[in-house]
């Protein structure tokens, strides 16, 4: 793999508050990760102005909101994450079959494929325990329901998942090769764990078959940040030899 490929694997999560945070970062960040994050915070706070200050500098967008709502609204909302014209979008696989297919069948009609974002779905939260989902009537284990809707995901359509890193196998092996996955709770070699748990490197991660990493505090809390990124890059670099 080149270093161009290994980049473009990082995501980084822009985990700020205001439109001058996001340029700062996507200034210094572009064309040294792949992605920016953009998530329900900053969504809520910054609105598609975020979005825009991320591609101004020429960088593209996760836009991480998790939709899960009437299959009318979701596919409506999606649509509208597409004119923004972002490259990754999600919803919770939780909202069933019908959810997700019209969601991708409307954001399929309105755009070709080279135009459309890449429509991932969120399996199981990784804050979510056994007991999280006996609380709400799911009487099977966290691996078993992940599996289940990262196949039902891919059975509606979707192009992937964002999944932890210790489910990459088991979901690889169910949904195939060309099934995006798009891992958070990575952990260089050079950083601290913070209060991510079940944690793998970038190279570990990426050999275990995952597509996208979602990094945020090893870049950004780094003394030099796109120093950090660049050995992220690296690490993804030397673990695919
Ligand atoms: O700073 P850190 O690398 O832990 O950031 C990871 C990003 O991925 C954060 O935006 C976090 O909210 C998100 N995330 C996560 N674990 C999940 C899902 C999302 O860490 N299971």
């Amino acid at each position: 793999m080149t270093i161009e490929e290994a980049r473009k694997k990082i995501i980084f999560a822009l985990d700020v508050h205001g439109l001058d945070d996001i340029d700062r970062w996507a200034e210094a960040l572009t064309g040294k990760v792949g992605m920016f994050k953009v998530g329900k915070e900053l969504f809520t706070s910054c609105g598609p102005a975020a979005v825009k200050a991320v591609q101004k500098h020429g960088g593209q967008v996760f836009l991480d909101l998790k939709y899960h709502d009437i299959p009318n609204t979701v596919a409506n909302a999606m649509c509208e994450a597409a004119r923004l014209g972002v490259q990754l979008a999600n919803l919770h696989a939780l909202g069933g079959a019908e959810m997700m297919g019209t969601a991708v069948s409307a954001v399929h009609k309105e755009f070709s494929d080279a135009e459309r974002p890449r429509l991932l779905a969120v399996t199981i939260l990784t804050s979510s325990t056994v007991e999280t989902l006996r609380q709400i009537g799911i009487e099977h284990s966290i691996q078993d329901m992940v599996v289940r809707l990262a196949r039902l995901a891919k059975s509606s359509g979707m192009d992937g998942v964002v999944a932890s890193p210790l489910e990459i196998g088991l979901i690889r092996e169910a949904c195939g090769p060309d099934f995006l996955i798009v891992t958070p709770g990575v952990r260089p070699s050079f950083a601290s764990a913070d209060d991510q748990k079940r944690i793998m490197t970038p190279a570990e991660a990426v050999s275990s078959g995952a597509d996208y990493l979602v990094i945020g505090r090893p870049i950004a809390k780094a003394a030099d940040p796109v120093q950090a990124a660049e050995c992220i890059a690296n690490e993804i670099v030397e673990g695919a030899l």
